[in-house]
């Protein structure tokens, strides 16, 4: 759609009958929503030609000026599409231009298209057709970026790395196991966005400006038509509440905060005290004084953007709190808010899968990570705990094995003769040393959810199989 209209049209004001004088240029443009809701002129045009149809079966509107209004308003999404009709950035909103069109076309067949209907109920069927056409559109994105990072997590079952806790080292993991849990996540989000989807499916034409209609309209016809679940239980929460944005918000912010934490793992991981992760070159800028400098830029703006989706929904939540019932202009607000989301998390998910699925992983690196911070304290403990000792006995026994260590300037407990072990405890035997190493260790955690490779073969499975 083009912005410079080929033939400059001027929109009437549906409401100019009520007022002997109007307000002026500047307060005019201060309450249209033109510029946000312009997106909304596909929807606005098929919510009419639902709405022209119903009104015709129902013997409110004569069929010539029905078949009259469904040739006009498919020509005039063949226009918009083709950029022959420019929207009128003058006009009120998307509703005002797109019946001013009609009527300039078809003179009074174009009057009638508004029987029975409200722009309250007109924006929130609009509204919600958008989103049932843009969340399937990012649970996609979301579904390959699901599926990037399960092939990077195929690839790395068996790469061990440091898990953390309080971003100190903590117990080995493998990288396959880390990016799984990034997954899960992720697969929660696309989720969330299914249920919120699910919810919105109701259709709230023939609300009205808040109570119905006296006009016998066919509210299950248009749902159908529209491709509704069913049409909405009350005509004033259709036209108050904003629910469903708040929802679509919600999921969204949620998704932006994962997206930050693991961009947040990632630039730790691309720092030179990890080395964990090699960024692409093309996934990465410069800097322009310090010629050395290869940055996360990608990592650090999807961190940052998750900012906008939390502000987003703040405002959304705000602009709800303490409104009075049905509708209010506040809610015009809405949309630039959960359209801002909607082009936020579809562009970082974009970036992200670049990102992910060009990045080569060290794999020395995380290996030699994994020694030096006693990762395997706890194998130690519970070895002894296999051997019948309390786990609390367990526990300080390996800790002092720890203290030990230090003392004596070791990197880990295998560094320890079983004698100076015995010394601590008489249930050590030789047979403890092979199983300090990170990747039995690894392999041993190989209950339901665990880091064992075969374990997040598994987890690795279930994910994909609830994707497309
Ligand atoms: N532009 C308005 C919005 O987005 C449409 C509904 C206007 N309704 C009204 N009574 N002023 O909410």
């Amino acid at each position: 759609m083009k912005d410079k209209p080929d033939t400059p049209h001027r929109s009437p004001v549906l409401w100019a009958g009520r007022m002997a004088e109007m307000p002026d240029a500047g307060a005019f443009a201060f309450q249209a929503s033109i510029n946000v809701d312009r997106r909304l002129a596909l929807e606005d045009i098929e919510g009419s030609r639902a709405h022209a149809a119903m009104l015709a079966k129902q013997g409110l509107i004569p069929p010539e000026t029905a078949a009259a209004l469904e040739g006009e308003l498919r020509r005039m999404g063949e226009e918009l599409a083709a950029g022959t009709l420019a929207i009128d950035g003058g006009a009120e909103d998307i509703h005002s231009f797109i019946e001013g069109v009609l009527t300039e076309r078809l003179g009074d067949s174009g009057r009638m298209v508004h029987a029975g209907r409200s722009r309250n109920d007109q924006v929130a069927v609009d509204f919600r057709l958008y989103l049932k056409r843009a969340i399937p559109r990012l649970r996609a994105e979301l579904a390959g970026t699901l599926q990037v990072l399960l092939d990077q997590a195929g690839n790395h079952l068996e790469t061990v790395m440091p898990g953390y806790t309080h971003l100190q080292r903590a117990q080995p993991v493998t990288l396959g196991y880390h990016l799984s849990a990034w997954a899960c996540a992720l697969s929660r989000d696309r989720e969330r966005l299914g249920d919120a989807l699910d919810r919105l499916d109701e259709c709230p034409l023939g609300a009205g400006a808040l109570a119905g209609s006296t006009l016998a309209l066919d509210r299950e016809a248009t749902a159908k038509a529209l491709g509704f679940a069913r049409p909405t239980l009350n005509a004033m929460d259709s036209v108050a509440d904003r629910d469903f944005a708040l929802e679509c918000a919600g999921a969204l912010s949620i998704l932006m905060v994962h997206l930050s934490r693991f961009c947040e793992d990632i630039i730790l991981w691309a720092g030179e005290e990890f080395g964990f992760i090699r960024l692409a070159e093309n996934w990465s800028t410069g800097s322009s004084i310090m010629p050395q400098k290869k940055n996360p830029d990608f990592a650090e703006l999807i961190r940052g953007k998750a900012g906008r989706t939390t502000g987003n929904l703040m405002s959304l939540l705000t602009l709800l709190k303490g409104l009075p019932y049905a509708y209010n202009k506040d809610l015009q607000e809405d949309k630039e808010a959960l359209f801002d989301s909607i082009d936020t998390a579809a562009a970082c998910l974009e970036m992200f899968r670049g990102m992910v699925s060009s990045a080569e992983f060290n794999r020395e690196r995380m290996r030699a990570a994994c020694t030096g911070g006693f990762l395997e304290a706890t194998d130690a403990a519970e070895y002894l705990v296999g051997k019948g000792m309390p786990f609390r006995r367990a526990h300080e026994t390996a800790a002092l094995l720890v203290r030990d260590c230090i003392a004596a300037g070791q990197r880990s407990i295998g560094e320890r003769t079983l004698g100076e072990l015995q010394a601590r405890s008489k249930l050590f035997t030789e047979d403890l040393y092979p199983l300090l190493d990170p990747a039995v260790s690894v392999g041993r955690r190989n209950l339901p959810g665990g880091p064992a490779p075969e374990e997040v073969k598994r987890q690795i499975e279930k994910l994909r199989a609830n994707l497309p």
